[in-house]
């Protein structure tokens, strides 16, 4: 499973590139607005993003018509070779994904949450598809099992190009271990989330025994 950062901020996503791990970055406006984003620095912000990341960076498109979708998509995927456009898994985002594909313009499929959604948008053309697992779980619902399903469900069928799934809205380290054995083939998640992701008790408790034995090794 690759890692996509979930965020707009940058000094997080140079932190994570540095680390090694990154595979890509996803953005939409609520991590945008987080950072204090404005409207007239976005274009370039993305830019910005782009050029730290050596893979696909998600930025979404917020008009509700096919016809703006389309338009911003297009402005969106000329930023910068690597961006990805998000488009709303709608029937007008399903239209969108069709045109802008059929450009050579990647898509991400967001706000996925059921197996015949995920179908339609790898059918329409989606380079990528997001079911959220955490607004599940928010609601009291299995996110999780959702996962599941719309992985095995995909892998019945060949789209005839390219289609991988993101498990998104990740909050946990668990939801990150569930989305590796369903098979998700990225996970994207959150800064605080990723550094979790590498921490054990053990591997602490690990490192103080071996400090304090080599610091024996020194004295003796
Ligand atoms: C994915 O691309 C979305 O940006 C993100 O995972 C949404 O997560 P949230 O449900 O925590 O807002």
């Amino acid at each position: 499973m690759k890692f996509f950062l979930d965020t707009a901020d940058l000094a997080e996503i140079e932190e994570a590139c540095s680390w090694g791990v990154v595979a890509g970055v996803t953005t939409n406006p609520t991590l945008y607005a987080r950072i204090g984003g404005k409207l007239a620095d976005f274009n370039d912000h993305i830019r910005r993003i782009c050029a730290l990341v050596d893979g696909p960076v998600s930025a979404e498109a917020t008009g509700a018509e096919r016809a703006d979708i389309i338009a911003q998509g297009r402005e969106l995927a000329a930023l910068a070779a690597n961006v990805t456009v998000k488009v709303p898994t709608t029937i007008e985002g399903l239209a969108a994904t069709k045109v802008l594909a059929a450009e050579g313009i990647d898509t991400n499929l967001t706000l996925c949450f059921s197996v015949p959604q995920a179908l339609l948008a790898a059918r329409a053309g989606a380079r990528y598809i997001s079911p959220f697992v955490g607004r599940f779980d928010d609601i009291s619902e299995d996110g999780i099992s959702q996962l599941d399903d719309v992985v095995s469900a995909l892998e019945n069928y060949d789209f005839g190009h390219p289609v991988e799934v993101i498990a998104a809205s990740i909050r946990s380290a668990n939801h990150v271990t569930q989305a590796a054995l369903i098979g998700a083939d990225i996970a994207t998640v959150p800064f605080g989330v990723l550094k979790k992701l590498v921490s054990h008790p053990l591997t602490d408790r690990g490192l103080e025994s071996f400090a304090a034995d080599w610091q024996k090794v020194v004295n003796a």
